[in-house]
């Protein structure tokens, strides 16, 4: 499958090149191709230079990549995820699959980030993307683990949950196909409509926190049923 990346962060990288592995087109976009932007430092994970060296993917603009993809992932920060969308275009996302990867965390008072009110009080990010690109099918998922979980469930030994939202549910079982197939999912949990993706961002407080006394980034929640 194509598979277009708006962002080149760890995620974009991560899920990239777990994608290229398991056989798809991979296209990551960034604002702007030049050199220096290749061989820039990005936190937590390698230049794109180094990246396209180890995976042979490609990089190219938003525009480009979101254009590749039959499939688009939006791996940007959460909080100019709706001006990066732009900036990929609304032509080149109509009627595609996106997942929505993203957190709205606002770290401009230091750690741990906040969910500022205008993406979480009565929406989330993933309803206002959906808002402000109609036509396309946004599915929530991934973003509640790790990068190295999303791509390699089987790094925690307990049962563990990924969940998904979404109002296609064609496009789900698209992100479905892609977790169980590439990635090795078994336990896939259905929010519903893209207002679950309120209840997915909500998760984020409980993971920083977990995360921030236990030490231990390969950590996830499961739905215990009784
Ligand atoms: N890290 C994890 O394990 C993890 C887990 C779950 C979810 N997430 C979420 O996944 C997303 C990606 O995280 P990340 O750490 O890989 O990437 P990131 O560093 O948060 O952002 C990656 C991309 O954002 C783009 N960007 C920054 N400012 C922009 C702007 N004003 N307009 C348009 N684009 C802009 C950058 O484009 P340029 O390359 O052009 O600068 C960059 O490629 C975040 O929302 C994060 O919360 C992360």
């Amino acid at each position: 499958m194509k598979i277009g990346m708006i962002g080149g962060g760890s995620v974009a990288q991560t899920l990239g090149a777990a994608l290229l592995k398991a056989g798809h087109d991979v296209v990551i976009g960034i604002r702007k191709v030049t050199d220096d932007e290749l061989a820039k430092p990005r936190n937590f994970t390698n230049t794109l230079k180094d990246w396209i060296a180890q995976t042979g993917g490609r990089v190219a603009t938003m525009a480009e990549a979101a254009a590749h993809g039959e499939v688009v992932f939006n791996v940007t920060g959460g909080l100019v995820s709706v001006e990066a969308l732009k900036l990929a275009g609304a032509q080149n996302l109509a009627g595609k699959v996106l997942v929505d990867v993203a957190n709205p965390l606002d770290f401009s008072q230091g750690m741990p980030p906040f969910l500022p009110a205008e993406l979480s009080v009565h929406t989330s990010l993933g309803e206002e993307i959906q808002k402000a690109f109609p036509a396309v099918r946004v599915v929530k998922a991934f973003n509640t683990v790790g990068a190295a979980v999303m791509v390699n469930p089987a790094a925690i030994r307990e049962a563990h949950d990924l969940f998904i939202a979404g109002n296609d549910a064609a496009a789900k079982d698209v992100v479905r196909g892609i977790a169980t197939r590439d990635f090795g999912w078994t336990s896939i949990r259905d929010l519903g409509d893209i207002g679950g993706a309120r209840a997915m961002e909500h998760l984020l407080p409980l993971w920083l926190r977990q995360w921030t006394l236990g030490g231990n980034p390969t950590i996830n929640v499961h739905i215990a049923e009784g």
